[in-house]
């Protein structure tokens, strides 16, 4: 069993998480998370397929589960003891989420495909980049 410094309560055991108790709303937040990356998938999909309201679609749900103004007042409780001088930097990432997805958005209905499959990058770098942080990669 390996302890993981993510989140404090949580145990890494046989390749999936458990909490062993529940830290600070963690359950919402893996919730919205997953909600997150059903979105970001349709949104790839849409692309892929060439499909706007695919797209949209997944724009609006990807905006409504990201809830980066809620996690400002605890993702610090997720960030490693030695990463909290990135907070902001996370969060930072957290906004660019909704601000990519809604150019995302823009730039496909206006037909600049290659500005639109190029912010798609930007959006998922976002995800990557908070976790980065708070998996302490960085
Ligand atoms: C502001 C910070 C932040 C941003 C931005 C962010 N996440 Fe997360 N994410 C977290 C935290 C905190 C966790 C929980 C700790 C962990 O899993 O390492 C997490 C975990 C996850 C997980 C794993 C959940 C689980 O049940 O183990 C997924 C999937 C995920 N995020 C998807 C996304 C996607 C997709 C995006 C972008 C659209 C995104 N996240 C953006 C903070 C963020």
């Amino acid at each position: 069993m390996k302890k993981l410094s993510i989140l404090a309560a949580t145990v890494l055991v046989s390749g999936q998480l458990f909490a062993a108790e529940p830290a600070h709303s963690s359950a919402e937040l893996q919730a919205d998370m997953k909600k997150q990356e059903e979105a970001l998938a349709t949104i790839q999909k849409g692309l892929l397929y060439g499909n706007k309201d695919m797209v949209k679609d997944g724009v609006n749900s990807l905006k409504a589960a990201n809830k980066v103004a809620t996690l400002k007042d605890s993702l610090k409780t997720y960030l490693p003891d030695n990463k909290k001088a990135f907070e902001k930097q996370a969060i930072k990432a957290g906004e660019g989420v909704n601000k990519n997805a809604d150019l995302l958005l823009a730039s496909l209905n206006e037909n600049k495909y290659g500005e639109s499959f190029a912010t798609y990058g930007k959006l998922l770098n976002d995800c990557n980049t908070c976790h980065l942080v708070v998996r302490g990669w960085k």
